[in-house]
């Protein structure tokens, strides 16, 4: 059996090797790339950050007792519901049915995916002429708030869709089935987000806010004042939400079984950064490093055996693991794992965690420091973090605030973190009834 010593430091050295110790990473200089990076995309030159504008603004209040549809594309299902708030402003969500999202089960055409939605809505199209329709992927959006879908993240496969319309498709797809004229309002579930937590914020004196969500994938929206948005002229209003599509940040140094994974993906050499941190990820990551230990040595032959056929590793089954790698049903309480293995596999998942958690904080960081708030403690910025991956994985969040701290403290800058109950879609409910 190896001691403690021996097992920390051998996965300490492949973990440093593979450039996964979070030791190996600067979160100030990470900070200046990835402003530099957001400044870039809002003059419109060349950058991995594509800065959308959301034409959204964080003004105005939100209309009680009006019902409105909300349908949620997100990363694993697609949700639809009816949304009112009462008149105390609480957000009621009813009639609330979810499918697979489609396009994770195989390829659909544009004309399936419509059909999907509009099973979906037809049940509720008598209720209101205002749909909400919060997507998870990377479009941009025009003034009249329909949204071009840019390209499919989270291999999603309905490639017809691609450099189309989403809310002329989906008015025209409820039309033919004789179910109106509806106003569709297309926003980034990030964006969403950001919507879901202004009034928590306000409560605390925040006038800036932040969406950030660490799930099946990962991204920001921030507040940008129109005036730095110099690659639109004439915007209205002083400024705006912008969705960062932070998971496509192209500066952050990468390792080589980060390079290996997205080699392996459906969007190579896209989103590179949310294939460091987000759910759809995490897993097949683990199962890479795991493998890379079996292949040196650091796990006995019966474990290396397994291992090495193992084709896929649930992050969630990693989470029950690491916190007790000696449990006797966890995802590797088979006699094949010696207690050495079972340390040596949590120390490795571990490492996977804290880098996950310093880029978070980092992300995070970036929006708060680029939206020029927060230097007041009676107005602090608030974040409103959304995602499984966030608040499920083993130490994340808990790590992830430590970070900030440690970041935005030196700084002076004052932020609030807060969760809102299905933000995507009281945010989505929100953009339905004030954005026309
Ligand atoms: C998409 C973003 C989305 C994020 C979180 C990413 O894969 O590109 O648009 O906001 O996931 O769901």
């Amino acid at each position: 059996m190896m001691s403690d010593a021996v097992v920390n430091e051998l996965s300490a050295e492949l973990l440093r090797e593979m450039q996964i110790d979070s030791a190996e990473y600067d979160s100030n200089e990470l900070i200046d790339l990835f402003i530099a990076e957001m400044e870039k995309g809002l003059a419109g030159h060349k950058s991995s950050l594509p800065m959308i504008p959301a034409y959204v603004g964080v003004k105005g209040s939100v209309p009680h007792e009006e019902p409105v549809i909300v349908v949620d594309a997100g990363g694993t299902n697609l949700r639809v519901c009816l949304v009112t708030f009462d008149a105390s402003g609480a957000p009621q969500v009813s009639n609330f049915t979810k499918v697979p999202m489609p396009g994770t089960q195989g390829e659909l055409s544009a004309d399936e995916f419509y059909a999907t939605l509009v099973d979906l809505i037809e049940p509720l199209a008598d209720q209101s002429e205002r749909i909400g329709f919060c997507f998870s992927y990377p479009a941009e959006i025009q003034p009249d708030l329909g949204g071009r879908l840019l390209h499919w993240t989270k291999e999603v496969r309905v490639p017809e869709l691609v450099g189309q319309c989403l809310a002329k498709g989906l008015t025209l797809a409820l039309k033919k089935r004789d179910l109106g004229e509806k106003q569709v309002v297309i926003l980034n579930d990030t964006v969403a987000c950001l919507l879901a937590g202004r009034a928590e914020g306000e409560k605390l004196g925040s006038e800036s806010f932040v969406g950030f969500i660490l799930g099946t994938g990962t991204n920001t929206a921030y507040v940008e004042k129109n005036a730095n948005i110099t690659k639109i002229d004439g915007l209205s209003g002083a400024s705006q939400v912008i969705n960062v599509e932070s998971g496509s940040f192209g500066s952050c140094p990468r390792g080589p079984l980060d390079i290996k994974l997205d080699k392996q993906s459906d969007n190579p050499g896209g989103h590179v950064f949310e294939k460091m941190i987000s759910g759809v990820y995490l897993g097949k990551l683990a199962l890479e490093l795991a493998q890379a230990a079996a292949k040196r040595g650091m796990l006995s032959e019966s474990a290396a055996e397994v291992i090495l056929q193992m084709e896929e590793l649930p992050w969630i089954d990693v989470n029950y693991f690491i916190p007790a790698p000696h449990a006797d049903d966890n995802v590797f309480a088979q006699k094949a794992f010696s207690t050495s293995d079972r340390d040596v596999l949590a120390a490795l998942f571990m490492g996977i965690v804290d880098r996950a958690a310093l880029l978070t904080a980092v992300n995070i960081s970036a929006a708060i420091i680029k939206s020029g708030s927060g230097l007041s403690p009676e107005k602090p910025v608030c974040v409103n973090i959304d995602g499984s991956t966030y608040y499920k994985t083993y130490m994340l969040a808990e790590t992830v605030q430590e970070r900030l701290t440690a970041i935005l403290a030196p700084r002076g800058i004052h932020y609030t973190c807060v969760h809102v109950d299905d933000a995507p879609i009281v945010g989505a409910a929100i953009a339905g009834l004030t954005a026309f």
